[in-house]
């Protein structure tokens, strides 16, 4: 995949390999800006004449709107397709290739998810002159629900190089968290506990990647082992949809569950509680409170401000 080198011009954003660490800090640069001036309200008209499309094989409430908003508050249009494995021509059996294709006379962006790992990679290739936004390959990347998640730690920190964190949940077929590690391994001296059922560990190619680059990880298997100087814990669920069977499934849910006893015991007054959403038990609705719990609010937030910079930064608009 081509490298973004700080300029996104044009380009697909497919994987978080594309970015260096001085692209991810231009573009929080260009994100902060954007932020503060969307909140005087002075830059609405940034993506004006601009028709985005978004194209979901895959159900999402987030992404999808976070896109469709982020569109259309910078003054841009988008074209909105939703369920397409039952409702697109893909049910006529029309090739992903084609639907790029055709999509491609409306669009000056395209915005795409696929159950398929992959997917958006192959369906990059096949666009002539449209550039593509993975918003989330099957258990492959989700690139920026990662961007927004580390711009919201260094929000809080001021910082990245140096944070200690814990991943946890379904490190196997979760791949906002796939993202997040790629783009970890770019900052100096950060550790990562991973805390995963056996069965749903990360992969080790990704692993070892991050591990080369000089990212520390720890894997883990017990809520004991997370240490107490945490900077942020990132909860995330269990991929049901990812599974062969609703069995194996069963067995591994919920195995690890956030609460306020767990944060009692092993967060300190510092640590951000983080999760992409939709939880579905392992978060208790009673951390909602918590006033270090980012889920509800900057992280949806701040999905809305990367969201726009990302698409506008493509589009040359910023
Ligand atoms: C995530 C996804 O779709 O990968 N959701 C999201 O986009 N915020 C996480 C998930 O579905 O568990």
């Amino acid at each position: 995949m081509i490298k973004i080198e700080s300029n996104f011009s044009g380009k697909h954003l497919i994987s978080l390999d594309q970015l260096d660490r001085a692209s991810i800090e231009f573009l929080f640069e260009k994100a902060n800006w954007l932020k503060k001036e969307y909140q005087k309200s002075s830059i609405s008209k940034l993506l004006e004449g601009k028709t985005v499309s978004l194209l979901f094989f895959e159900p999402s409430s987030r992404t999808f709107s976070s896109f469709s908003a982020a569109v259309k508050k910078l003054g841009g249009v988008t074209v909105e397709f939703q369920n397409m494995m039952e409702t697109s021509s893909t049910v006529k059996g029309e090739t992903l290739a084609d639907t790029v294709n055709v999509f491609e006379n409306y669009s000056d962006l395209i915005v795409m998810r696929h159950p398929e790992v992959g997917s958006l990679k192959t369906a990059s290739q096949a666009s002539y002159s449209t550039p593509l936004v993975n918003a989330g390959d099957g258990a492959g990347e989700h690139p920026t629900q990662a961007l927004l998640d580390l711009f919201t730690i260094q929000e809080q920190f001021g910082k990245l190089d140096g944070l200690k964190g814990l991943l946890a949940g379904d490190l196997l077929f979760g791949r906002t968290v796939h993202s997040l590690i790629k783009a970890f391994s770019n900052f100096d001296n950060m550790t990562l506990y991973l805390l995963s059922p056996k069965e749903l560990r990360m992969p080790q190619e990704i692993i070892q990647e991050a591990q080369e680059k000089g990212l520390k990880l720890i894997e883990i298997e017990d809520e004991k082992d997370i240490p107490t100087d945490l900077h942020f814990w990132y909860w995330t669920r269990v991929q049901k949809e990812r599974f062969e069977s609703n069995e194996e499934y069963e067995k591994v849910k919920n195995k690890f569950i956030l609460t306020p006893k767990l944060i009692e015991e092993k967060a300190n007054s510092e640590t951000i509680f983080m999760h992409p959403l939709p939880r579905v038990g392992e978060i208790l609705p009673e951390v909602d409170k918590n006033p270090k719990a980012l889920y509800l609010k900057d992280q949806i937030k701040n999905g809305l401000y990367i969201r726009m910079t990302i698409i506008s930064l493509i589009l040359n608009r910023l």
